[in-house]
C-alpha cells in the first residue's frame, strides 16, 4: 500500500501566553511512500516525528493536507478504520494479561462483518506469534519477560489484524546495545516478509541508516531531504543534515572561497572551480582526510586509535568548530605518531562546501 502525504502540516496552539507564535510541529511534509517499502523517519528530538507519525495513523488531526493510503483519502478516517498496526515506544502492553490475550485483543475487539470466530482468532494470534518468534512465550506476562520480547508482542499485536501499514515509534529505545541491534534486524526481516508498508521513527541516525529503504531527515518540523541513506550521507542538501548523518561526525571548519580555491586558515586546501568568492562551512567527512606528509592541511595530532581493520587519527585545528576531528584511516597508512602535528590531503568527494548564511550546499563544478 502506496502513502501518499501532501502538504501535510500540523500547528499546535500556543499555550503559554509568555511566549508567542504557536508550535508547527510539521510544517508542508510532501512525500509519496512506495509500496511495501521501510521509510526511516529521523530528526532530533521534537522535531515531528511523532507528530507525523499519529496524523498518518489518524491519532493526530492535520491543520491542513491529506492523506491517501493508495487512492483512498483517508485524512478524516478515524485510526480504527485505517487498517494501521501502531508499535509506541514503551510497548503498552497489557500488564494484567498473557502474551497470547495481549496479542488477540484487537482481534476480539472487531464489530459487525468484520467479527471473527474464535479459531480464526486464535489462528491469526498463534500466526503472528511465530513470525516475530514468540511461540513459546504466549501464557506469559509482560513483567515476566525481557524488553526485547516485549517489543516483540507489542509488533505481534500490531501485525494480527494484517494492517495495510506498520507505524513504529521508536520501538527500540528502551532495550539494550545488542538487543536494540537483534530487534532492529528482525524488524527489518518482519517486514521483508510481510511487505507491509512501514514507517520506522528513530532519532538514531545509525539505526535508520542501517534498516531503512529511504529515510527523512527532519529538522523543527521541515523534512529537510529524502532518499536512500547512503544517498542521503554521500550528498546531503545543507550542513544540518551532513551533521546529523555519521558516526563520527562530519568535521566541520570555517572557511574562504579565493579565486576558486577552499582555504582553511591560510592554506589552500582544495579547488572550488565556479564558486564565488565567499566565507563557506567546510564539512569533512572522517574518511575524506588522506595523511600525507605534502598534505595542505596541518592540523595538531591529539593521537592515534586502534580499531583493526582501520586507524582512527584524533587531531585538532583551529578552524574547527568541534575541539576534536576524527579522521578514519586504512591500518596500513603511515602515521608519524612521534609528531605533534599531522597533515592531511581531502578528498574531494568526501569534502562539502556549505553557504555561511543558510547552511545550503554550495557545489563546484567538477
Ligand atoms: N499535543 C501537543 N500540544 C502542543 N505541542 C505539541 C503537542 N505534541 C507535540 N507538540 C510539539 O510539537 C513539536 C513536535 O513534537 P513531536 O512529539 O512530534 O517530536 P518528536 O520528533 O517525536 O520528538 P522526540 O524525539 O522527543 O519524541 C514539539 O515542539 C512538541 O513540543
Ligand atoms: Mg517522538
Amino acid at each position: 500500500m502506496k502513502i501518499v502525504l501532501s502538504h501535510l502540516t500540523k500547528i499546535f496552539p500556543n499555550r503559554n501566553k509568555k511566549v508567542g507564535g504557536d508550535v508547527v510541529a510539521v510544517s508542508d511534509f510532501n512525500f509519496t511512500i512506495p509500496d511495501g517499502k521501510l521509510i526511516g523517519l529521523l530528526g532530533p528530538s521534537g522535531c515531528g516525528k511523532s507528530t507525523a507519525l499519529n496524523l498518518i495513523c489518524g491519532l493526530e488531526t492535520p491543520t491542513a493536507g491529506k492523506i491517501f493510503f493508495g487512492d483512498d483519502d483517508v485524512t478524516d478516517l478515524p485510526p480504527e478504520n485505517r487498517g494501521v498496526g501502531f508499535v509506541f515506544q514503551n510497548y503498552a502492553l497489557y500488564p494484567h494479561l498473557t502474551v497470547l490475550q495481549n496479542i488477540l485483543f484487537p482481534l476480539e475487539n472487531l464489530r459487525g462483518e468484520r467479527k471473527l470466530s474464535r479459531e480464526t482468532m486464535l489462528a491469526k494470534a498463534k500466526e503472528a506469534a511465530h513470525l516475530v518468534q514468540i511461540d513459546e512465550l504466549l501464557e506469559r506476562r509482560p513483567g515476566e519477560m525481557s524488553g526485547g520480547q516485549q517489543q516483540r508482542v507489542a509488533i505481534a499485536r500490531a501485525l494480527v489484524k494484517t494492517p495495510r501499514v506498520l507505524l513504529l515509534d521508536e520501538p527500540l529505545s528502551n532495550l539494550d546495545a545488542r538487543l536494540r541491534l537483534q530487534t532492529r534486524e528482525e524488524i527489518r526481516r518482519i517486514q521483508r516478509e510481510t511487505q507491509i508498508t512501514t514507517v520506522f521513527v528513530t532519532h538514531d541516525q545509525e539505526e535508520a541508516m542501517s534498516i531503512s529503504d529511504e529515510i527523512v531527515v527532519m529538522e523543527s518540523g521541515v523534512v529537510q531531504q529524502i532518499g536512500p541513506p547512503q544517498t542521503v550521507y554521500d550528498d546531503p542538501v545543507n550542513l544540518f543534515v551532513a551533521k546529523f548523518l555519521g558516526t563520527p561526525p562530519v568535521s566541520v571548519f570555517s572557511g574562504e572561497i579565493r579565486a576558486e580555491m577552499l582555504y582553511i586558515g591560510d592554506a589552500p586546501v582544495l579547488e572550488a572551480k565556479g564558486l564565488r568568492d565567499q566565507a563557506v562551512w567546510a564539512g569533512i567527512r572522517p574518511e575524506g582526510f588522506v595523511p600525507s606528509p605534502e598534505g595542505p592541511l596541518c592540523c595538531r595530532l591529539t593521537g592515534v586509535e586502534v580499531m583493526g581493520r582501520d586507524r582512527s587519527v584524533v587531531a585538532s585545528h583551529p578552524s574547527c568548530q568541534s575541539p576534536e576531528i576524527r579522521a578514519i584511516i586504512p591500518a596500513e597508512t603511515p602515521v608519524d605518531t612521534a609528531s605533534d602535528t599531522v597533515r592531511f590531503c581531502l578528498k574531494p568527494a568526501k569534502t562539502h562546501l556549505f553557504s555561511r548564511e543558510s547552511g545550503e550546499r554550495l557545489r563546484a563544478a567538477v
